[in-house]
């Protein structure tokens, strides 16, 4: 049986941002730039609560994985190593008219399978982009160790993983830089907003000086970003990561509602990790196997959208990243560049297998919801489930 709920995965914006955003507007200083102190005291505490050295505070996740890239030179004629679920780290590699190369997923975590990064790397590999999916995080011990071997900067993409620690370190402290987002459906929302991560004193000087736009005493010596997060946000940032504990406490609580209602389905495969891996439930997630037990896939996706959810569907976006038109079809400057010409850039299909066949198959739940709702829901997927096998 799920534990009694505490009632704390609501998302709300209360007193507490109220009183705070007061405050910024008070004294008048809406940016940090103007000596606000919101900014800087959300880095600190961001920090602390990640076990970071240093924290830089962006606009949103894309622009703290663009910096990250930039912090290791790449550009034209370098390739990174991306997963093959989520698009935005790929998206980031071509913000920087580099090359993005594939790797696969383990069909079961849905996250960068290590034993497949080395074979992907060439002399032009610069970076690794591990994205921690759904809130799971990865085997990034290995990933980092491997990425360290061959001399290439490792960047974790947290935007889905806040707090959710490996081996009892949280994701976002064990790559070089650590990426996160804040925008609204994320765990610590404050609409849009990031966060960089990182131990290393250089590394967090260049994120800090490249994601701010010059100023007008700046000297231009190299290209600097519009990237600053400002002082209202990071007001309702603060606010929100005082509470975050206890909602990821509550989306857990409503994650096993959703288990439960699986638990005796032997064709929906739970999104799990090793032990060591704690899942700070960004969504739920679980894949349909249903065709080995002779149920139809259409049948169960069907099934799903009659049953009206407010939170549960299948499928996710229908196909691995490489297969999106902006990468298959090469619309990014990158894929026509000159430099980029030694790279390879086709993408056939069977690239990644497991990502080809688990995407289409997700089964995903935004946990984010009052535990009411997510009882609801998942006595209401139990039933899908139980007619399904009439
Ligand atoms: C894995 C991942 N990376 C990056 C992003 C981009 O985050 P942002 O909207 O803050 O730029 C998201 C947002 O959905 C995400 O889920």
């Amino acid at each position: 049986m799920a534990k009694q709920g505490l009632g704390m995965s609501v998302r709300t914006y209360g007193e507490r941002e109220q009183k705070l955003l007061q405050q910024v507007l008070a004294s008048g200083k809406l940016s940090s730039l103007a000596g606000g102190k919101f900014v800087p005291e959300l880095e600190k505490k961001f920090a602390e609560a990640i076990g970071t050295k240093y924290a830089v505070a962006m606009n949103c996740c894309m622009s703290a994985l663009h910096i990250a890239l930039l912090s290791a030179e790449v550009g034209a004629g370098d390739e990174v190593i991306t997963d093959s679920e989520f698009v935005f780290g790929a998206q980031a590699v071509l913000y920087c008219n580099a090359i993005p190369v594939f790797v696969d997923i383990n069909p079961v975590t849905h996250n960068m399978n290590p034993n497949n990064i080395e074979k992907a790397i060439t002399k032009r590999t610069k970076a690794i982009i591990a994205t921690h999916a759904w809130g799971l995080p990865a085997e990034i011990d290995r990933i980092v160790e491997i990425g360290h071997k061959h001399n290439l900067l490792v960047i974790e993409d947290c935007a889905e993983s806040i707090l959710a620690p490996y081996k009892g370190r949280n994701t976002g402290n064990w790559g070089d830089i650590g990426c996160f987002s804040f925008q609204s459906s994320k765990q610590l929302s404050t609409g849009d907003g990031g966060m960089a991560t990182t131990n290393d004193e250089k590394l967090a000087k260049m994120l800090r000086q490249d994601s701010g736009a010059p100023t007008s005493g700046s000297i231009a010596y190299n290209l600097r970003y519009g990237y600053r997060m400002t002082e209202t946000t990071a007001a309702v940032g603060l606010a929100q990561l005082e509470r975050l504990p206890d909602f990821i406490e509550g989306l857990k609580i409503n994650a096993e509602y959703f288990d439960e209602a699986v638990a005796e389905c032997k064709w929906i495969e739970l999104q799990r990790g090793p032990d060591e891996a704690e899942h700070s439930f960004y969504k739920w997630a679980a894949t349909f196997k249903g065709e080995e037990y002779g149920i139809d896939r259409e049948d169960f996706k069907n099934a799903i959208e009659k049953a009206d959810f407010s939170s549960v569907s299948v499928g996710y976006t229908h196909m691995p990243n490489y297969k999106h038109s902006l990468i298959k079809e090469h619309l990014a400057y990158s894929f026509h560049c000159p430099n980029n010409k030694e790279s390879d850039i086709s993408y056939p299909e069977g690239l990644c297998p497991n990502a080809e066949h688990v995407i289409p198959r997700l089964l995903i739940v935004r946990i984010i919801q009052s535990e009411e709702t997510a009882k609801r829901e998942a006595e209401k997927l139990n039933k899908v489930i139980m007619e399904l096998e009439k």
